[in-house]
C-alpha cells in the first residue's frame, strides 16, 4: 500500500499561536477518514496542508509521493479534490452547473475562454448523475439549494480523477433529508475500492458515511487519538475531544453522540 498522506510532527504557527501542533499521520490510498473535532480544533488548517494551500511552519509533510517545498505545488493540487465552505464562496453564481463541474479540470473556476473535449463533458455528466444532479446541468449555481450545491462540488472534486479527496464539512447547513441523503451518497463512494484515498471532516459523529475506515480525533491542534474507526471514535475519546462527557452509539456503521 501506498501512502498518499505522510506527515511527520507537521506544526502550523500563525501570530504566535500553534495551529497545529506536531502532527504525525499517515493515509494509505486504501484508506477512507474522518476528521472530528469541535470548532477551531484545526480541522480546516490540517485540510490547507494536505491540499498544498499551505507549507508547514515545521516538520515534513508528505503527500502524494511529493514533499511539500520541494515541490511545484501547482502540479501538485489537480491530483487532489477538495470541497470547502471558501471554495464553494468563490463559485459564482451566474455559473452552469454543467460547467463549475467540467471546468475542475483545469483547476479554474468561472469558466472563460477554455476549450473541453467531449470525453471531459461525459466525464462531468456521468459525475452529475452519480450525485444525483444532472437534471440541474443547465441550472446556474446561485440557484440550488444548499444541499443541490455540496452535491456540484462533490461532483467537482471528483472531476479530476483525484488520488484524494478532500471534503471539509460537506453535510453543513443541510436539513435532516438532505444530511441522510448526501450521508448515503458519501457512503457509495467511501465503498467503492476504485474512489481515491478520502478524508472527511465533520464536528458530528451522525454524518459519518457508512464505508469510512479510519478517525483523527483533533483538539486544539493537536491529535487525541487516530486509527482504525472501531478503535479509535470509542465515547472516552469523544469525551477527551469535545471536553464533555459522551455517549456514544453505533447501529449497522451509523453512529449518534449525546452528553451523558
Ligand atoms: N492566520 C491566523 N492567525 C491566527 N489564528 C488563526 C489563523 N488562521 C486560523 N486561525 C485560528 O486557528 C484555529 C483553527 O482554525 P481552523 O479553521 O483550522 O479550525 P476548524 O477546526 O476548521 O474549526 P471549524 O470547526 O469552526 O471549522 C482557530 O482558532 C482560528 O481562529
Ligand atoms: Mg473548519
Amino acid at each position: 500500500m501506498a501512502a498518499v498522506i505522510d506527515l511527520a510532527e507537521v506544526s502550523i504557527v500563525r501570530g504566535g499561536a500553534t495551529l497545529l501542533d506536531k502532527i504525525t499521520w499517515t493515509v494509505d490510498e486504501s484508506e477512507r477518514w474522518v476528521i472530528i473535532g469541535p470548532n477551531g480544533a484545526g480541522k480546516t488548517t490540517l485540510l490547507q496542508v494536505i491540499s498544498a494551500q499551505i507549507h508547514p511552519t515545521s516538520g515534513v509533510a508528505g503527500l502524494l509521493g511529493e514533499v511539500l517545498g520541494t515541490v511545484d505545488v501547482f502540479e501538485l493540487r489537480p491530483r487532489i479534490g477538495l470541497t470547502s465552505a471558501a471554495l464553494a464562496e468563490r463559485i459564482p453564481r451566474s455559473e452552469r452547473v454543467h460547467d463549475v463541474v467540467v471546468s475542475a479540470g483545469y483547476a479554474v473556476i468561472g469558466r472563460w475562454r477554455e476549450s473541453y473535449d467531449d470525453l471531459d463533458h461525459q466525464r462531468a455528466d456521468e459525475l452529475l448523475d452519480q450525485l444525483g444532479i444532472l437534471s440541474f446541468s443547465d441550472r446556474t449555481f446561485g440557484t440550488l439549494s444548499e444541499g443541490e450545491k455540496k452535491r456540484v462540488q462533490i461532483a467537482r472534486a471528483l472531476m479530476t480523477d483525484p488520488e484524494l479527496l478532500l471534503l471539509d464539512e460537506p453535510a453543513a447547513g443541510l436539513d435532516l433529508a438532505g444530511r441522510e441523503s448526501l450521508v448515503r451518497t458519501l457512503s457509495d463512494i467511501t465503498r467503492d475500492p476504485y474512489a481515491p484515498a478520502t478524508v472527511l471532516v465533520t464536528h458530528h459523529v451522525e454524518e459519518i458515511p457508512a464505508g469510512i475506515t479510519h478517525a483523527l480525533l483533533l483538539r486544539r491542534g493537536a491529535v487525541v487519538a487516530a486509527g482504525p474507526l472501531a478503535d479509535t471514535l470509542t465515547a472516552e475519546n469523544l469525551s477527551e475531544t469535545f471536553e464533555l462527557p459522551l455517549q456514544l452509539t453505533e447501529d449497522r456503521g451509523r453512529f449518534a453522540a449525546r452528553a451523558g
